[in-house]
């Protein structure tokens, strides 16, 4: 079964490596990466997967960004993704268990009791909902480059608060 260490844990050269397996070298151009383009890895809630023999299996990085309403104030978020695992060790529990460790840790993170902020990834709803991702209340929001709006989700415990419209951005800006 995994073994969950933190992302800062691995050698950077080898997440990469794991991302080019499963997402393919042109990832680098999708429009999730330019959402969180420039802002750092957010460390302690960020983990890697490890298999029996120590063998990295999986990655999640979270990020810092920001949706920026139409009145120009920007409502900050985390940025899920990308959650990888390697090609040889899909469907065995690595990804649940990525994200169980981030999100706990998001959770666990504040404990005064306040809620976590939002969450948003680009991902597959089919896979993702588990979790309550979801897109119905993305719909007014864009991107900095094309995206398939049924793949915009986001999860937080109190969807009044999200604004209807805005851009997602890194953050700081
Ligand atoms: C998508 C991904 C993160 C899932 O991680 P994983 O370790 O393979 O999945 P897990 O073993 O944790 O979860 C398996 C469960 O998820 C389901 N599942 C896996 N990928 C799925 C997908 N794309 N859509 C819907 N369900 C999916 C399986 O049917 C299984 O369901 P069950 O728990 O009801 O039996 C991983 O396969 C991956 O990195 N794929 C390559 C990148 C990719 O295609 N990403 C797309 C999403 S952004």
């Amino acid at each position: 079964m995994a073994t969950i260490v933190p992302l800062s844990a691995v050698d950077p050269k080898m997440i990469d490596q794991l991302l080019d397996a499963a997402f393919g070298i042109e990832r680098r151009a999708r429009t999730a990466y330019r959402i969180r383009h420039g802002a750092p890895v957010l460390d302690g809630v960020s983990f890697a997967a490890l298999d029996e023999d120590e063998y990295l299996a999986g990655s999640i990085q979270l990020w810092p960004v920001a949706l920026l309403d139409p009145a120009g104030r920007p409502h900050p978020m985390i940025m899920v993704g990308p959650v990888a695992v390697a090609p040889g060790y899909q469907g065995q529990g690595y990804g649940k268990a990525l994200m169980a460790a981030s999100l706990g840790a998001l959770e666990a993170g504040f404990d005064d009791g306040a809620p976590p902020l939002p969450q948003v990834m680009i991902g597959d709803p089919d896979y993702y909902r588990r979790w309550d991702f979801t897109a119905r209340h993305t719909g007014g929001w864009t991107c900095p480059g094309s995206f398939d709006p049924d793949r915009l989700l986001v999860r937080t415990g109190n969807p009044a608060i999200l604004p209807t419209e805005g851009i997602l951005g890194p953050w700081p800006r």
